[in-house]
């Protein structure tokens, strides 16, 4: 059936809340990109021409989960619970995503079904050279 529609919101790093509308079977990573929503791609960093063209909406691989770009925060445990468990793949790419959390995901790899519908996420608001220090302290 068509017109059954599902709730997510998108907590920005400004705070901002983003409530879309979706359909069963988008990830999170299609839905963002398709309203706009900046996930880590642009940042404070500037990037120039083409890179920022490239990186502008994020999601630098495409959905195949082997970046971290996607990174979402899922803010309500119980929501995190239902859904599939991350892939061997997505917890490598995890352990390398700025700010991770005990409910980070890739958002490319959450697909929203009926049991999400309400979802809410955050995306990380760490700069880069948290990511450094986090990186230094892991070597
Ligand atoms: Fe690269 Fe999700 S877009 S892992």
């Amino acid at each position: 059936k068509s017109g059954e529609e599902l709730y997510v919101t998108f907590v920005d790093k400004e705070g901002d809340e983003h409530k879309i509308a979706v359909s069963k079977g988008n990830n999170l990573l299609e839905i963002a990109q398709a309203h706009d929503i900046e996930m880590e791609g642009k940042s404070s960093t500037s990037y120039k021409g083409l890179d920022e063209m490239l990186t502008r909406i994020s999601g630098a691989c495409e959905g195949s989960c082997s970046c971290s770009t996607c990174h979402v925060i899922v803010e309500d445990e119980s929501m995190y619970d239902k859904m599939e468990e991350a892939s061997d793949d997505e917890n490598d790419m995890l352990d390398l995503a700025f700010g991770l959390t005990e409910t980070s995901r890739l958002g490319c790899q959450v697909v929203m079904s009926k049991e999400l519908d309400g979802l809410r996420v955050r995306l990380p608001s760490m700069t880069r050279n948290m990511q450094a220090s986090d990186f230094s302290k892991k070597n």
